[in-house]
């Protein structure tokens, strides 16, 4: 980290027009400035990406291979995806801006419909993204209550925890894969109180899921809620998975994968990874549904997802009612090939799911930035993860494969990644975690 000196208010406010603005980030830390750095300076971070071709990119001059898109599927690359764009705008025009409460165009009902029946859950709500739902959701269900937070959970729901407890609740973080922490925790605390546990289903960088049935189970027996985020595992994992289809089928999220019930049990996740579109939803029940309709500031207030979103989550699940399975299972492949070679190499991976999340972490922190440049030029392009998003220790980088990288990319991948393990010093397969 470098040692940047904290700043007084008054040495970054400017006045602008009479208005005092920000001319330096506020912060009362320096717990951001690695990060900073790499922003300000790294190619593979805050880049503008100046033209696409597939699961290629171009930045510059440089072409890469992207293996940073959560397009899991590749439905933004689908030509019938694409093609129930226009149609739809000329019907609905470009943007539904009415507040959901004041009225919802005829697609919104048709993907709640349709999802309800996919997830076979009691009731859905779409609304734009995860992190509104966070937001606005888990204070809601939480009120003056308890919400307990798994220590791997996505960042935007220890921002939902946060305004929650600003709102009166205590909040209490849970040991990440430690269910006999998550029964301590509710153990120790009044039985009278709302209890609310916020996890993570396939995890956003270890691309592993949780023993979700375990989880449940503890929950019930405590009478606490189970909030679920399947941003990552919605549209890959599903029903029914086999050592033939370790995904699963018809990628209708992890509480199917383990055939486990919604009773007391809230699931959220998005169309903006696996279905290219912005858009999310929660599984829950009918009534909870109409209290959020009067409650969730994003149903009452917020501008909906555009009518290209609206058009293309319908395509979607069209599409993969009817070829979803063939492309888990290719993807499924896909990743096996890049996994097999990190096994080969020796490198230690989060990954032991053979989810197409694969997070490697560094040996040496400090490089992050030396190889960061030597993927980007060799031509692909990955998620950095340097800290504070990941702790110390898992300060490395994020593939995810998808559907549309093909054969030429995962070799090229591989082959970028046997060198680099030459030149760096990565984390051994029986290393520290
Ligand atoms: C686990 C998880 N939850 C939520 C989000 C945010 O989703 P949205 O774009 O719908 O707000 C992300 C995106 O990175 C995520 O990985």
């Amino acid at each position: 980290m470098t040692g940047a000196t904290t700043l007084a208010t008054a040495d970054f406010a400017t006045k602008l027009n009479g208005v005092a603005v920000p001319s330096e980030s506020p912060r009362s830390d320096n717990r951001w400035d690695d990060l900073e750095r790499l922003r300000s300076s790294h190619p593979m971070m805050d880049a503008v990406i100046d033209e696409v071709q597939g699961r290629r990119i171009r930045i510059g001059n440089q072409w890469l291979s992207d293996f940073a898109s959560c397009n899991y599927l590749g439905f933004d690359l689908h030509p019938q995806i694409i093609a129930s764009v226009a149609p739809a705008v000329q019907r609905w025009g470009t943007h539904p801006s009415w507040s959901r409460l004041l009225g919802s165009p005829r697609p919104y009902v048709e993907i709640e419909e349709r999802l309800t029946e996919l997830l076979g859950a009691p009731d859905t709500l779409v609304l734009p993204t995860i992190t509104l739902i966070h937001m606005s959701v888990i204070p809601l269900l939480v009120g003056q209550g308890a919400v307990l937070v798994d220590a791997q959970a996505h960042k935007t729901i220890y921002e939902g925890a946060a305004i929650a407890r600003g709102a009166g609740a205590t909040l209490h973080r849970v040991r990440a894969n430690d269910p006999e922490h998550l029964a301590q925790v509710l153990r120790s605390l009044p039985a009278n109180v709302t209890k609310v546990f916020c996890i993570d289903g396939v995890n956003s960088m270890t691309g592993n899921a949780p023993d979700l049935p375990l989880y449940a189970r503890i929950c019930r027996e405590h009478g606490a809620l189970l909030y679920v985020d399947d941003a990552h595992g919605f549209g890959i994992v599903g029903e029914s998975p086999t050592p033939n289809m370790p995904y699963g089928y018809r990628g209708n999220s992890i509480v199917r994968y383990y055939n486990e019930s919604y009773e007391n049990l809230v699931l959220v996740a998005g169309f903006s990874k696996s279905y290219s579109s912005l858009a999310a939803f929660l599984a829950l029940p009918a009534s909870l549904k109409n209290y959020l309709k009067v409650a969730a500031p994003p149903y009452l207030y917020s501008g909906p997802s555009p009518t290209a979103s609206l058009a293309t989550v319908l395509a979607g699940l069209g599409v993969n009612e009817l070829e979803g399975d063939d492309i888990r299972r290719a993807l499924c492949q896909k990743t096996r090939r890049v996994l097999d070679h990190i096994a080969k190499l020796g490198l230690r991976t989060l990954n032991t799911s053979g989810y197409p999340v694969i997070e490697l972490p560094l040996g040496n922190a400090d490089e992050i930035d030396a190889v960061g440049r030597f993927l980007f030029d060799r031509g692909i392009y990955v998620t950095l993860a340097p800290y504070p998003l990941v702790p110390r220790s898992q300060v490395g980088f994020r593939v995810q494969v998808t559907a549309a990288n093909d054969d030429s990319q995962i070799d090229q991948l591989n082959d970028v990644l046997t060198e680099l393990c030459q030149r760096f010093e990565m984390q051994p397969a029986t290393g520290p975690v």
